[in-house]
């Protein structure tokens, strides 16, 4: 084949052509010049990586399952995006946070688009300075690295983008009810699926890189969460009772990014903000949130043009909030 894939991937890819039915060792040993002993220590290397595949003396190999690993290559099988996962996918088993290697590699030059992602995270990060639950092989944990050219003070557009495509990738994969609860979270039936962390450094008055970190809670059963989310977080395996392959909701993530990162960058955040809105239904809710030094009650406004919430609190004064913790009130 001659265009730098390893001969595991050239191996890999006649197994799947032929997906469920044997094909003999000799023949992919012909086909791809190679020893059958080579053959033989491939296979044990896919086998260590996830692949299901069964051996038989007298029929050769079998591809029973594909690796649910989130493997670049995989990944990169019938990605349909532009930019976003296209160039580099830097892959970890573990790793401390997604978010930190992104920043690092950003901060070394790395190209917009490039995807970092992790099998599992030893000290995973969510907003607010708190731990995100990050066990291994059970959630994605990807950061996307972007350079936008936009002013500073419109960065906290970024997380609202990144809040409507992580909402839509669950819509269009799954039939649950999802909705985003201000700014990022993404909730299911009042707990917590999936959550964005948005950094971003700039250099004079203007973005040099923003790495857009997402966690979605998928194959987490409720026994493995730790006791203090065990009230407030889900996962699409508890809300379905079946396991969902994290490698297609992963791409679908990139390619629903990629849509409204490109509907922003070129026609305005005006499109992006109004799905927001619908998929928050939170204007005219009546709320409290938290915000850290202080606790603000009212109704919502308005979810800004720049994505502050405007409340109008019990005395009739209005509050800008940029960030905090939203709860409903039920009226
Ligand atoms: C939140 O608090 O809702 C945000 C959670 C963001 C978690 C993701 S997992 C991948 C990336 N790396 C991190 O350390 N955090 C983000």
């Amino acid at each position: 084949m001659g265009n730098g894939m390893s001969t595991k991937q050239q191996l890999l890819i006649h197994l799947k052509e032929c997906k469920g039915t044997w094909i003999s060792g000799e023949s992919l040993a012909h086909r791809m010049t190679i020893s059958r002993t080579a053959i033989w220590k491939h296979i044990r290397t896919l086998r260590e990586e996830g692949y299901v595949i069964e051996s038989s003396q007298k029929k050769g190999y079998l591809l029973r399952q594909s690796s649910d690993l989130l493997l670049a290559h995989e990944i990169q099988e019938g990605l349909n995006t532009s930019v976003f996962g296209k160039r580099d996918i830097q892959y970890f088993r573990h790793t401390d946070s997604t978010n930190n290697r992104a920043k690092l590699f950003a901060s070394e030059g790395a190209p917009e688009g490039t995807l970092v992602v992790a099998e599992e995270q030893t000290r995973g990060r969510g907003r607010r300075g708190r731990t995100w639950f990050s066990p291994p092989g059970e959630g994605i944990y990807a950061s996307i690295i972007l350079r936008p050219s936009i002013s500073p003070n419109e960065a906290p557009k970024l997380t609202l983008m990144a809040s409507v495509a992580a909402a839509e990738t669950l819509l269009s994969m799954t039939s649950l009810a999802i909705n985003i609860k201000w700014p990022n979270d993404i909730i299911i039936n009042g707990r917590k699926i999936a959550g964005i962390l948005t950094e971003i450094s700039t250099e004079m008055e203007r973005i040099d890189y923003v790495v857009i970190g997402v966690g979605i809670n998928v194959n987490t059963p409720r026994k493995s969460l730790p006791p203090d989310i065990e009230d407030t977080a889900t996962s699409v395996l508890m809300e379905t009772g079946n396991l969902f392959p994290r490698i297609s909701l992963l791409r679908a993530y990139l390619e629903w990014l990629e849509i409204y990162y490109t509907t922003f960058m070129t026609r305005g955040f005006e499109p992006v903000m109004k799905r927001w809105k619908h998929l928050a239904g939170i204007i005219g809710r009546q709320i409290s949130v938290d915000l850290i030094d202080r606790v603000r009650t009212g109704e919502v406004i308005d979810v800004d043009k720049d994505g502050f919430l405007i409340l109008r609190e019990h005395d009739g004064t209005l509050e800008r909030i940029i960030s905090g913790d939203v709860t409903l009130i039920n009226t």
